[in-house]
């Protein structure tokens, strides 16, 4: 007996900048058909969560609204050191329409 299963396919493509400047005039052409944008700051590093809004301001000029941003905080073992708190962190997502 053979069972058949479709599995519906889809190509997930990560582009990692890792915040780089240099790669902020390539972020157009790699959010252009994106669905997903994943957002990545330090919870350790205040200055890389502030850099987030630029972040999220180009996918909102690329995608509008066509597209969901996920903010993730990295470095969650280093909760001792943390200088990003949850609230600041809600404040940006409501202002930033996540
Ligand atoms: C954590 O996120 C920051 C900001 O995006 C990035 O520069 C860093 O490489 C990341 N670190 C790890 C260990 O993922």
């Amino acid at each position: 007996m053979y069972i058949f299963l479709l599995i519906p396919l889809h190509l997930l493509q990560l582009w990692d900048t890792a915040g780089q400047e240099r790669f902020r005039s390539l972020i157009p052409s790699y959010i252009r058909d994106s669905t997903v944008a994943v957002v990545v700051y330090d919870i350790t590093n205040v200055n890389s969560f502030q850099q987030t809004s630029k972040w999220i301001d180009d996918v909102r000029t690329e995608r509008g609204s066509d597209v969901i941003i996920m903010l993730v905080g990295n470095k969650t073992d280093l909760g001792d050191k943390r200088y990003v708190v949850f609230h600041s962190v809600m404040i940006s997502v409501a202002a930033s329409d996540i």
